[in-house]
């Protein structure tokens, strides 16, 4: 079938770094109740960068890496919860620094911590549908912009950070799936206009649907494509909480599940790009490899996809 083949990954994050103890000179927590709650150590906080300076940087990288011509890339999409403004969107800001031809389609995508998954179905469809060769697929996110860092349980959990995809079609095995059920209770930033512009979340419901979702995610993968866990080389969740991937990790036994939370807590929408393009970086990912993504988050959203390498 003609799947997605990942050409080339690069991520961008902020010079500064806010370590547990950092937080704890803010807020009444510790490093002690973070780690060992979410095995997170340390995050990434924006102080002169952007959501869309992180993006473009990441994109840039990306198609440096890529070594293609970059006038063959023909849709941009920026998966963010964090544009630096209502419009234009990041993703046109992308398409100009880029230098790219305007005769491109460029969006930012919604779905919260499952948008680069999302993104990546979305790709996956236009691409079979246009000329050019190409997609950039970019997830970035600056979270601190939406967090109440006077709220220990919710401003401890996340960071800042971005990493883009370019994405063509490839002879390949891929398949992706993504779900939507309309919960705007549990976890949510309600935004401009409303009282609370912060992120809310009800901590313990928000596990309780991530451990279903990563585990859904993963067995419809498994039950359309035919394969087992012997197949699957990694599985590559959305990085929000270390204890959510353990708990998953116990039904899939033999299963390498990557994790890199402990440096750049949960970036959201770049948390998967992140830790793919480190991935890469690491020698981890080699040709003919299969993975299954898995993303989840506020909507609520959630989405798999199978990938060769
Ligand atoms: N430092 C110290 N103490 C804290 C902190 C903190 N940062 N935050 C909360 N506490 C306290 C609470 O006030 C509470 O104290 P109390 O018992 O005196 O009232 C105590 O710790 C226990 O609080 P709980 O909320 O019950 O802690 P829990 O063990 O459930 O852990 C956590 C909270 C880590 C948020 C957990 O519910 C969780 O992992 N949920 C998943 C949420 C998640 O990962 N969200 C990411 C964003 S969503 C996404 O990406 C899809």
């Amino acid at each position: 079938m003609q799947g997605i083949k990942i050409v080339a990954t690069g991520r961008a994050l902020p010079q500064k770094v806010v370590t547990n103890n950092d937080l704890s000179r803010l807020v009444d927590t510790n490093d002690e109740w973070i780690s060992t709650r979410t095995g997170i150590r340390q995050r990434y906080f924006c102080e002169e960068e952007t959501c869309q300076s992180l993006a473009i940087l990441a994109a840039e990288r990306a198609v440096e890496k890529a070594e293609i011509d970059k006038q063959e890339i023909g849709l941009v999409i920026v998966a963010t919860a964090t544009g630096d403004h209502v419009f234009p969107s990041v993703a046109c800001m992308v398409q100009n620094a880029l230098g790219l031809e305007k005769e491109v389609l460029a969006f930012d995508l919604s779905a919260a911590c499952s948008g680069f998954l999302y993104g990546l179905g979305v790709c996956h469809s236009v691409l079979l549908n246009q000329k050019k060769k190409y997609a950039l697929l970019i997830g970035s996110e600056q979270m601190s912009r939406i967090l109440d860092m006077k709220d220990r349980s919710t401003c401890v959990l996340f960071g800042d950070g971005a990493a883009a995809a370019v994405l063509t079609l490839e002879e390949n095995e891929f398949y992706q799936k993504a779900w939507s059920d309309g919960n705007d209770e549990t976890l949510s930033c309600k935004g401009v206009g409303f009282e609370n512009q912060h992120i809310s979340m009800e901590g313990s419901k928000v596990f309780k649907f991530a451990v279903k979702a990563i585990a859904q995610g993963i067995d419809e993968i498994l039950e359309k494509t035919g394969k087992t866990t012997r197949d699957i080389d990694y599985v590559v969740c959305h990085q929000a909480n270390e204890r959510i991937i353990d708990h998953v990790s116990r039904k899939y036994k033999g299963v390498k599940f990557y994790k890199n939370m402990d440096r750049y807590a949960n970036t959201s929408a770049a948390s998967i790009p992140i830790a793919l393009d480190e991935m890469y970086e690491n020698g981890m990912l080699k040709d003919g490899m299969q993975i299954i993504c898995v993303g989840f988050g506020a909507g609520f959203t959630w989405s798999s996809a199978l990938l060769t390498i």
